[in-house]
């Protein structure tokens, strides 16, 4: 049975495919809106969310499908010491496919194990966040029409960032890419993402704490939100919590065709002054997921059809 746990479990071309199903989804959408008819999606969500759970919801909505579900953890059996495995034994029986968010890293792989029809994993943990990436993906290739031979530099919490975690994964794939990583010293990007993907795939990248420094050679700025729920202790999550505002002024030196991304929801990191510039994509992400998810939903059921 085919899932999506981490991004890497789909190839560079079918990247390509899905991005192609959710361009015709943009210019086709009644084509589409009883692909699904008859079919359920389950959404389990054990953590907080808006964009992901109602992206899932709508999307399936849109496909002619209908949703099931729970949106926390303590409205579903969990509360009374349920484990993910039986969880998704119990859920195969009344939906077709899954969408799961859990605290926990590898809760979706557990769910996939055990599961008798797809997983899609809507973030575990600090680990990853694919369908994240895939909102990212369709973003950075209709602004910029390309995914070789940009620079993209990551701001923030590039420990705890899921979402950094998995578009790197999905970037280092491509050629010519440049990686920038501005962040606090205490929430640099992890060393395993930094060996077993960026070295280990050849590509080059830079760490710097100074994201002024770096602003003129940036096609692409992701911004990110400091994780305040993976903290230890309150008082790290307030020292560090404001590291990076991005306000007008900081945009200066910047590319006037910089592409300004944030996987939401943000808290201080873009002032709202920043809203207006062309170059914020941010609530074109969050649209851009709905048509992404709208193609994961189609290429998994169709393979668990065959
Ligand atoms: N980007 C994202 O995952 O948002 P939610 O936490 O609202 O789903």
């Amino acid at each position: 049975m085919r899932s999506l746990i981490d991004i890497v479990d789909f190839s560079v071309e079918e990247l390509d495919a899905l991005i192609a199903t959710a361009c015709d989804i943009i210019d086709n959408p009644a084509k589409y809106s009883e692909k699904c008819k008859g079919k359920k999606l389950a959404t389990l969500f054990f953590e907080p969310s808006t964009r992901t759970r109602l992206s899932f919801e709508a999307a399936m909505y849109e496909l002619g499908g209908n949703v099931i579900g729970f949106s926390e953890a303590k409205s579903s059996s969990a509360a009374k010491g349920e484990s993910v495995a039986d969880t998704a034994k119990v859920i195969s029986c009344y939906a077709d496919i899954i969408a799961m968010r859990h605290p926990k890293e590898g809760a979706a792989y557990v769910a996939a194990k055990n599961a008798t029809i797809p997983v899609i994993n809507a973030g575990d943990g600090g680990h990853c966040h694919p369908t994240q990436t895939l909102a990212d993906l369709l973003t950075i290739y209709r602004e910029k029409g390309r995914f070789d031979n940009l620079t993209v530099g990551f701001c923030g919490d590039l420990k705890f960032g899921r979402t950094v975690h998995s578009l790197i994964n999905a970037l280092s794939r491509y050629t010519g890419i440049k990686i920038v990583l501005i962040s606090p010293l205490e929430l640099k990007l992890p060393s395993y993402v930094k060996k077993d993907v960026l070295e280990k795939n050849n590509i080059t990248y830079v760490q710097t704490t100074d994201l002024e420094e770096v602003m003129p050679e940036l096609d692409v700025l992701y911004m990110t939100r400091v994780q305040r729920e993976r903290f230890f202790n309150e008082e790290d999550y307030l020292r560090l919590k404001d590291s990076y505002i991005l306000e007008p002024s900081k945009l200066k030196n910047a590319k006037s065709d910089l592409c300004i991304m944030h996987p939401l929801p943000r808290v201080n990191e873009i002032s709202v002054a920043i809203d207006d510039d062309p170059r914020a994509c941010y609530f074109k992400q969050v649209l851009n997921g709905k048509y992404m998810r709208m193609a994961l939903i189609l290429k998994l059921l169709e393979e668990a059809a065959k």
